[in-house]
Parts: C-alpha cells; structure tokens; sequence
C-alpha cells in the first residue's frame, strides 16, 4: 500500500513540475493532419488500389517535387484561376526567387515531361503520380490545407477513347473500394467555339438585368472569366446559370464529335454518368471533356444516363458534391505547348486521398488488417528471450507474419498482445522446453497446446499454415 502511495505522490509531483515549466505547446497548423498508425491501413489500401489499376492500364509512377517555380502555376492553373490568386502557398526564397508549394501535380508533371524529353519516348506516356499538395484553402470537413492527389496523365493521345478510359479507371477505382460515384461530364470545346460560346454567355448576363443580381465575384468574373459565373457557389447565381446557354449547344463539329465519341464509350463500358452542363472546372487549361467524381447520393445510379441529364442543378446535395468532389479532370490539349513543349494533346485526373478515405470510414466498410501476423513468439526467463530472438529472425526471413514482445516478461501479458495481433499460433519457450530441446504450440482458437522439436519448428508451423511467400 505505502509503495503504492508513494509512486501516486511522485506522479503528482512530476506533473506539478511539468506545469510549473509553462511550456507552450506546439500543435499542428490548422488544416493540415497527421496520420497516426491507426489510419494507415486505410492510406495503404487507397495506394494499393491505385497502383494496382494504375499498372493493370499501363500508367507508370513518377513523383515530381513539391517546391516548383511560381511560374509555372501562374502561366498554366491560371492567373485568375482560385488557385493561383488565392490558395496557393508562396514565398521568395534566399536567392530572391518566386519558389510555390505545388497546389496540383499536374502542371509539374508536363514540365517534367517537357524537361526530360519524354516526347522522344513512344506516346502516349501514361503517368501515375501520388503525393501531397497544398491549398490555402478554407479548411472544414474534407478540405485540407496539405492533402494528397491521386494523379493519372495521359500525355500524348488525342483520342477520345483515353478521356473514357480514364473516367472508367476513377469509376474502378471507387467501385472496387465499395464506394458509389457518379461521373459528372461536360465538353468546354476548344479556343474556337468557347470564343463564341463566351459572347452568347456575356449577352445572357447583361440581358434583363441579371448581371446586378449576380454576386459580387462573378461580377468581377463577367469581365475577367465569364465561364466561372456557371459554377458560382451562391445560390443565386446558380438560379440564373440554369437559364444560360449551354457550351454542349455551340460545340464546334470537331468538338461534338469528339464528346459523343467520350459518351459512346462510357455507354459501352455502363459507367454512370451525369451530363452536367455547368461544370467547368476552375483550371484555365482545360479544353474539351472536363469531368468530376462525385458521390453517387446526390443522383442515384437507377435512373437512365438520359433522364438524368441536367436535371439537379441548384439542389443543395449538388452544391455538396461539387464542393466535396471526390476528384476531376480532364483534356488540357494547349498546356505541352504552353509551357514550352511540341502541340501535344493530353488529358488526365485528380482524386483526393484524404476525401476518399473519410468517405470509406463514413461507410464504415471492413478492412483486411495487414498488421495481423500469422504467428507470436512468447517467452518465459531472459535465456528463453536470447534464444525467440534468433529464432524471430529465422521465421520472418522464412516469409511468416511473426509478432513478438521480447522486451515483456510476464506471460499472461505477451499472450493478450498474442491475441490482439489476432494470430493463429504462439510459440511458448520457457526453461524446461530450453532443457528438453523442444517448444510449444499453442493454438490460440482451442488454446491446446502441443510439445514439438525445437529443431523442427519451422517446418512444424509451415505444415500448419501452409509455405509462406517469399517474394518481394
Ligand atoms: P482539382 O479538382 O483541383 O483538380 O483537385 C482534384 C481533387 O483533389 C478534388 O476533386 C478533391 O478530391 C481534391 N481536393 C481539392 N482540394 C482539396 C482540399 N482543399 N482538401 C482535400 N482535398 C482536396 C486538379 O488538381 C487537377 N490537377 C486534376 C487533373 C489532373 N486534371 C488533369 N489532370
């Protein structure tokens, strides 16, 4: 009792101490995360999925770095885009240079494909990209100011079975982690019929006194990027963007053909989709197809693709989605050329790691648990440890899942770890067994246990368990 006392005041006078220190405590910057061991099982199944999709279609993984020159997001996101004039994470550098975090990968990407010349390799080179990138965004539930992208380029292909084939990947990607979406799809043509698209959209603002009931923002964007004043966040502006014309109406016959051939093939493959005719995107280097993934809620999958069309604009669970968008992309033909390169036409798509993962924890789908080992090495006496020791090393470079915790003494707690690591057998050494030449097994299900020969213990688990694999 009085032992039990004493370490009770020593606890307290510790802490005493510690707060007596008034030491400020440093905590993370707002909108940024740590990933703490529990939630990593959810980051290596997104990785996995998209590597392995990423493989399966032929896209190879390259990483770009995170500081770039603020220049290159200026002359392709867009001067004007939301990105550039008010998210993006910018500084002058020792050197006096304009250096910014990247907000996107997919600029980086085209320079590097520019800088190393990939256009001597066999087009189109398709690219798969995954890493964090920063947005001073205004941070709240799925929106981060550090979060992670998803990326697939395909740099060098004009047709528009890539547009397709990208959307069916993003379409894969969610399906095979259980997660509905919907592809929300749209055609924002090319330099031409957008020119004359533009001058319709204009008159429609400027007729009937709509342009004073619009907000204050897409006031400013009448004049500097008309095509933003669809996809405005306020409910009023989004009232009057349902009576605009529609881009789709004034696509060039290049441009139309283009996107029938995008939807044929999306028919072909059944990947449900909505025709959207106010998504546009906010990145000026799209051309053509644009599209984003959103949950599937705001439109259920039964309904016809046609039916579908168009009809849930302004609705509140639309407003959600878009604001939550699971990933986007698109064709962005002009964007080589821009930054320097040979006119080559590309297309590509962005998904958000972290939206992805909190959409799975809302499902509450099951995950297997990579942690979970196949087998623990429990030991009694610190000779019993000595030998677990080696005998660890043997198992695991054999290719067994072992788990261990040498540095316990007690039994009954190294069996508990044992059960939590939801193992199938533990392997008990204590004196007598050392003395003997013998271990034992206890199956963890029964809790039987059996006497085996130490020499032949790893043969002895593998008839259990069947050969591990020892491939990398
Ligand atoms: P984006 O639509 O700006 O496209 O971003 C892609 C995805 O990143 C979004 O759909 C969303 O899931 C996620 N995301 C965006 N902002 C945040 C945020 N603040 N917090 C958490 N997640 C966010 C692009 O970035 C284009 N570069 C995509 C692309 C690739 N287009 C062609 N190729």
């Amino acid at each position: 009792m009085s032992k039990f006392f004493k370490k009770k005041d020593n606890q307290e006078a510790e802490e005493k101490a510690f707060k007596a220190r008034k030491v400020r405590l440093i905590s993370r910057l707002r909108g940024v995360k740590d990933i703490l061991p529990d939630e990593h099982k959810y980051w290596s199944l997104v990785v996995k999925k998209a590597a392995e999709l990423s493989r399966a279609y032929g896209f190879k993984r390259m990483d770009t770095p995170v500081l770039e020159s603020l220049e290159l997001y200026e002359r392709s996101s867009g001067r004007a885009s939301d990105i550039v004039t008010k998210e993006m994470f910018s500084f002058v550098d020792k050197n006096g240079e304009k250096i910014a975090l990247r907000p996107e990968a997919t600029p980086g990407i085209v320079r590097s494909y520019i800088e190393h010349g990939l256009f001597n390799l066999p087009q189109p080179v398709k690219l798969f990209w995954l890493g964090p990138v920063f947005r001073h965004d205004k941070p709240q539930a799925g929106r981060f100011r550090q979060f992670s992208q998803f990326d697939l380029e395909n740099i060098g292909e004009a047709s528009p079975v890539a547009d397709a084939e990208l959307m069916a990947i993003a379409y894969y990607f969610f399906s095979e982690l259980q997660l509905e979406v919907i592809i929300q799809i749209n055609s924002v043509g090319c330099a031409v019929c957008r020119k004359e698209y533009l001058v319709k959209l204009e008159n429609f603002y400027k007729e009937r006194g709509r342009r004073t009931k619009l907000c204050q923002t897409c006031k400013k964007r009448l004049v500097k990027n008309p095509l933003r004043l669809l996809d405005c966040k306020e409910k009023r502006c989004q009232e009057m963007a349902i009576g605009a014309p529609q881009l789709v109406d004034s696509l060039c016959e290049d441009c139309r053909n283009h996107f029938i051939k995008v939807l044929e093939y999306l028919d072909e493959l059944n990947i449900p989709y909505n025709l959207n005719p106010t998504l546009v995107r906010g990145l000026d280097y799209y051309n053509r197809t644009v599209f984003e993934i959103w949950p599937a809620f705001a439109d259920p999958p039964d309904r016809s693709v046609r039916e579908r069309a168009g009809d849930s604009a302004g609705k509140p669970v639309e407003e959600q989605s878009r604001q939550n968008a699971l990933g986007g992309g698109g064709r962005y033909d002009g964007l080589v050329e821009y930054l320097g390169g040979r006119p080559t036409p590309a297309c590509g798509f962005g998904i958000g790691v972290e939206r992805v993962i909190l959409k799975i924890k809302e499902k509450n789908i099951p995950l297997r648990d990579e942690e979970k080992g196949d087998l623990f090495l429990a030991h009694l006496g610190d000779q019993a440890r000595r030998k677990i020791m080696v005998l660890f090393e043997e198992l695991r470079k054999n290719g067994f899942k072992v788990r261990q915790a040498f540095a316990k003494d007690s039994l009954k707690s190294q069996l508990e770890m044992a059960n939590q690591a939801g193992v199938k057998y533990t392997l008990i050494l204590g004196q007598k067994e050392i003395m003997d030449g013998t271990i034992l097994i206890r199956d963890m299900e029964s809790g039987l246990q059996e006497v085996v020969d130490y020499k032949k213990v790893s043969a002895e688990i593998e008839k259990r368990l069947g050969s591990p694999s020892n491939k990398l």
